[in-house]
């Protein structure tokens, strides 16, 4: 099923590449530029996008071993993410139900926590071990002090948690089938090679750009080069979208040449080579693959929102089909990921923090997403769509959608 898609919507990019067109949306669309700098709905957008739907928070192979742990700080919500003696995943509210301090930092490798502020112990399922000084602290039901706990779900090498511990909306109904798309690209045997941090501005004038190829051959003349297609076709699954452009080639297997699918027996296409383009998670992930030195790799760019409505932080993951052997392998993987920072950090994050600056001047009304957009129309329908939806609601929105997936 999932591969089918991919053949289709090959075939479409293919049949759009060859008459030199795109798909358009119906039409130009405006976004209030209130939505990147109004501080109230910022705060709503916390609640009700961030902390109310699964987010992507880390890699499978962060998470490798038993014992593994990864904590971090998600819209104010303090995580601790670990690998079970099961080889589970579990996700916890990182706060020692003593008196709520966090129980572990950074990332690592432990099977049980100690807090660091009075000594109560836990293991790494959540489970309260030990109250320091039992005797004097005076009795309580461990069972009911261990930690809280949120939804959490592995798949395609990847780890989605929900930040609501009484989340009612299933992950894998929010995902779409989206899931089994991501699964062409073996993420769970993949290596990860380095991560860093930018600072970005607004979560969605970030996100705008990740969404958007028109772009490309201006922003990025001086890296990717001014003849760089600006066109791109949108592929949905529920509010998760691919983008990639319409075209008759495709980067060939393992190199940076590319070879002509419209001239290949569809049974000869690579599978590799049907992933192009950039593959977007709702509401916060962007992930593009790439072929440069080192092998083939992807990096994986994890948007969570900053201290202020104009303010953002992303996570920039780069992982390896292969683990490098050797110096050149690895040099060439480092200097791929480097220029990537570049790209990103001077020249889209730059851009997108002086958009941001000028935004919050208050004296635009609207901003504008053209019928090439289709990306940012979408995902800011979504954004407004689930922002408005009750609980109640989200659960129809994303039945509804499995509905419509499987008449497909
Ligand atoms: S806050 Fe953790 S032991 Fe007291
Ligand atoms: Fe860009």
């Amino acid at each position: 099923m999932s591969r089918d898609q991919l053949y289709a919507m090959t075939r479409s990019l293919i049949a759009h590449g060859q008459a030199k067109t795109m798909e358009l949306a119906d039409e130009v669309v405006r976004v209030p530029a209130s939505a990147y700098t109004d501080p109230e709905l910022y705060a709503q957008e916390k609640e009700r996008i961030f902390k109310r739907l699964p987010l992507m928070l880390a890699l499978s192979c962060e998470l490798r071993a038993p014992g593994a742990f990864k904590a971090m700080e998600v819209a104010g919500v303090p995580v601790l993410l670990t690998r079970q003696a099961d080889g589970s995943i579990g996700a916890f509210l990182n706060m020692c139900t003593h008196r709520g301090n966090p129980l572990a930092q950074g990332s690592g490798s432990a099977n049980r926590f100690m807090c660091g502020y009075h000594g109560w112990t836990f293991r790494n399922d959540g489970e309260l071990l030990g109250v320091a000084s039992p005797g004097d602290f005076g009795a309580i039901d461990k069972a009911a002090h261990c930690l809280k706990r949120f939804p959490v779900l592995e798949r395609a090498g990847l780890i989605w948690v929900t930040l609501d511990p009484g989340s009612k909306l299933a992950i894998a109904d929010f995902l779409c089938g989206y899931d089994a798309m991501l699964e062409h690209f073996g993420f769970a045997d993949w290596h990860l090679f380095d991560s860093r941090q930018l600072d970005g501005p607004n979560w969605k004038t970030t996100y705008d750009g990740y969404l958007d190829f028109y772009h490309l051959p201006v922003l990025h003349a001086n890296t990717f080069g001014s003849d760089f297609f600006n066109r791109a076709n949108f592929f949905g699954w529920g509010p998760h979208q691919r983008l990639s452009s319409p075209s008759i080639k495709a980067q060939k297997t393992g190199s940076t040449e590319t070879v002509d699918l419209s001239a290949m027996d569809e049974a000869d296409w690579p599978i590799d080579a049907l992933l192009q383009g950039v593959w977007t998670i709702f509401p916060h992930i962007s992930i593009a693959s790439f072929y440069g030195g080192g092998g083939r790799g992807a990096l994986i760019s994890q948007l969570l929102p900053g201290a202020t409505v104009g303010e953002s932080v992303t996570t920039q993951f780069y992982v390896m089909e292969h683990k490098p052997t050797d110096d050149a392998v690895r040099q060439g993987a480092r200097d791929q990921f480097d220029f990537l920072k570049i790209v990103v950090a001077e020249e889209d994050y730059a851009t997108g923090r002086r958009q941001q600056q000028a935004l919050q001047s208050g004296l635009m009304d609207t901003v504008l997403f053209g019928r090439n957009e289709r990306g940012g129309q979408v995902f800011h329908q979504w954004v407004a769509k689930l922002m408005a939806a009750n609980d109640e609601e989200l659960l129809s929105i994303f039945a509804a959608e499995k509905v419509a997936e499987a008449a497909e």
